[in-house]
């Protein structure tokens, strides 16, 4: 994991095995199943490295030797919230991970002519305040969903917040990061740049798409 640019906060997991399943995923002739299940085997190795941050408790626990003090994770369970539609197929890699999280929503779509993002739905878990929170998305773009997902959360109590994307653009990046200074963006993979319809170059084309099989 490594900061990206020595940009507080914003870290690229740049791990061998993450590298190589975004570039399976990339390729046009992956097909819808090896598809979801490249996002899914991601989101859980992008969630191992992005929570290594989570706060732990020393717990009593009686082994069939004697009973001992030992570590376990603190507080509150984490939430997992998926920016609907794409962000769903990341979800069963962390909860992988963490079986006991939580599940919010949030449903946002871009506008196709201005890329600006549209709330359709919100629902999160309480007390979101005392949550650890993980908002997935495998694209950011302009940065206009996650920050607006973001807002939204904040506007709801959230506190403490990561934001987790397989691929990136610079310009999403620096959008989200000044909307949002005090939260952890987490990254696969940092691309070149925003073609003219806002789609990410190289890319991986519409991740909502290919990941539900739609268009
Ligand atoms: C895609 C993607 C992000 C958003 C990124 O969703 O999953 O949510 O675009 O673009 P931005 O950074 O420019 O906001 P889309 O709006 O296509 O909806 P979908 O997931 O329902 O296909
Ligand atoms: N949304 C996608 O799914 N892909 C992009 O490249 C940009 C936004």
């Amino acid at each position: 994991m490594e900061n990206l640019n020595n940009m507080e906060n914003v870290f690229v997991l740049n791990h061998p095995l993450i590298q190589h399943k975004i570039s399976l995923l990339r390729d046009e002739n992956t097909g819808t199943s090896e598809f979801r299940k490249l996002i899914e085997e991601i989101a859980m190795l992008m969630g191992y490295e992005a929570l290594s941050d989570l706060p732990m408790e020393d717990v009593e626990v009686k082994t069939p030797i004697e009973t001992c003090m030992t570590p376990m994770i603190a507080g509150k369970k984490l939430a997992i919230v998926p920016i609907l539609r794409a962000g769903l197929g990341m979800v069963s890699g962390i909860q992988a991970l963490v079986p006991t999280a939580k599940i919010g929503h949030i449903g946002l779509y871009r506008d196709p002519v201005t890329h600006e993002p549209h709330e359709y739905y919100c629902k999160l878990p309480e007390p979101i305040e005392q949550r650890t929170i993980v908002v997935v998305d495998p694209m950011l773009a302009t940065g206009g969903s996650a920050a607006e997902a973001v807002d939204f959360i904040k506007q709801r109590g959230g506190v403490n917040i990561k934001f987790m994307c397989i691929i990136a653009a610079p310009e999403g990046v620096k959008r989200l990061r000044e909307a949002h200074p005090d939260i952890q963006i987490y990254i696969g993979h940092l691309d070149r740049c925003l073609n003219d319809h806002a789609y990410i170059c190289p890319g991986l084309g519409d991740a909502g798409d290919r990941i539900f099989g739609t268009k």
